[in-house]
């Protein structure tokens, strides 16, 4: 490392030369000395003399060599004692993140930090650690830490205000200085995130047994009692089709939403025109409602309406509530798909709704809908070919593109889902 680079700063030649001169001081002495010396005693021309002194000197000016400061700064970096030495152990725990107690061997509480104090309400000094946590674990480990001065972990979980998971650690300071720490670590999200994570693999995975079962079930039917029987076959045959197409639609929503997953943000924002996408959407699902006797009323602008965004996955978006009111609002026999732009909000927007006059969604399901595998009623959806992820990649998809959801319902009046879209003029899509 160069003198610059270390003290931050240039300096100038001449200050490095008398540094470097003033440091090898007594070396210069003694080198003059013997100089000298040899000068009385062999009584060479004085140029000679002068000369050695002047290649002497000059060496030890322009030698590169560590200046007393740089010693200096290296011992205080290397050591790095004085720094610590003079640091406040209240800054120190202040500045963990997580609640940690200081206690003495008494289990009298030294220190509480200010996430301790968060989290679990003011503990003052002097107070007994283990009446403040009671619980049986809790006391076991503060008591072994006291006893055996090895650390020790346990999980903890607190269940008012709200449930909190907790992976404790106690464990002493230093070596026979009568002080001890507890520190908490929340691990209430990661668990939330576990137990998601293992509520939708059974769920996917039940959704995936339900048909197999029946196709396995099917395949021994036709093998035993229904060998010869031709109509049977037939039967059989085309249920399990239906159960194959289950099966792979499931296996395709999965796939939608894990890819939605993996790239939670939109790359560069390319432009879409939500009127073309919607008008693509209602023509590819115009045999399915004319096979409901659905009508489709469009009420549109005339020209085209540009946002930023991703095209195939808004259209996702719209081929999903478009087929969703179609489906279960097909006894209103009627849905209206309506493009609107407003600039009435903090910020301008298109929306899309779709609305159908079907039986409609109970209050209490509403904010239940866009859950992965929530259905109403399994049964209906089923039998309309759903598999529960529908709206789940529609949340998802809207959430990349800063968009929102909202869904009016009464029962017996039909429902309208509104997609609300950013109308930014640039390309301020997230990503
Ligand atoms: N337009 C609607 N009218 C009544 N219920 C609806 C409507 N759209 C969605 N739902 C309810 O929301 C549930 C979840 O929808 P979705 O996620 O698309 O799954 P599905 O695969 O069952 O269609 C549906 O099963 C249905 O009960
Ligand atoms: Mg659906």
């Amino acid at each position: 490392m160069d003198e610059e680079a270390r003290n931050g700063h240039p300096r100038r030649a001449t200050t490095v030369v008398f540094e470097r001169l003033f440091e090898a001081r007594w070396t210069l002495v003694a080198a003059a000395s013997v100089v000298c010396a040899l000068h009385l005693a062999t009584r060479p021309p004085l140029w000679m003399s002068v000369l050695a002194l002047a290649v002497i000197i000059a060496v030890a000016a322009l030698a590169p060599r560590r200046t007393i400061s740089q010693r200096r700064a290296d011992h205080a970096v290397g050591s790095g004692a004085p720094a610590l030495d003079n640091l406040p152990v209240a800054d120190l725990a202040a500045a963990v993140p997580d609640p940690l107690f200081v206690f003495d061997e008494n289990g009298l509480v030294v220190h509480a930090n200010a996430a301790a104090a968060v989290s679990f309400g003011s503990i003052g000094q002097g107070m007994i650690l283990q009446m403040k946590f009671r619980a049986p674990e809790m006391q076991e480990l503060i008591r072994g830490v006291l006893a055996s001065g090895m650390p020790g972990a346990i999980d903890y979980a607190e269940r008012v205000p709200v449930e909190r998971v907790f992976r404790v650690v106690a464990t002493p300071v230093g070596s026979d200085i009568g002080l001890f720490v507890l520190i908490f670590r929340d691990q209430s999200e990661a668990r939330r995130i576990d137990r998601m994570r293992a509520d939708f693999i059974a769920n996917a995975s039940h959704e995936l047994r339900t048909p197999l079962a029946s196709i396995a079930g099917f395949i021994e039917t036709l093998r035993g009692p229904a060998k010869n029987d031709a109509v049977a076959r037939e039967n059989f045959l085309q249920i399990m089709q239906k159960q194959t197409g289950r099966m792979a639609r499931l296996i395709d929503d999965l796939l939608s939403l894990s890819r939605l997953e993996m790239k939670p943000y939109l790359g560069p924002g390319s432009r879409v025109d939500v009127r073309e996408t919607v008008e693509g959407v209602i023509d590819s699902l115009n045999p399915l409602a004319r096979e409901f006797g659905v009508a489709i009323v469009k009420e549109m602008p005339a020209s085209p309406v540009e946002i930023p965004g991703n095209r195939d996955e808004l259209f996702q978006v719209f081929e999903n509530l478009l087929e969703n009111a179609c489906k279960y609002g097909q006894s209103g026999g009627k849905v209206v798909v309506s493009i609107e732009e407003s600039n009435a909000g903090p910020q301008p927007e298109v929306t899309v709704s779709f609305r159908d006059f079907g039986p409609g969604i109970a209050e209490e399901h509403i904010p239940r809908v866009t859950e992965r595998f929530y259905r109403v009623d399994v049964d209906t959806s089923r039998a309309q070919k759903g598999t529960g992820l529908g709206l789940a990649i529609v949340k998802h998809i809207l959430t990349r593109h800063n968009a929102r959801l909202s869904i009016k319902s009464k029962v017996g009046e039909g429902a309208t889902f509104t997609v609300h879209l950013p109308a930014g003029k640039t390309d301020a899509v997230s990503r």
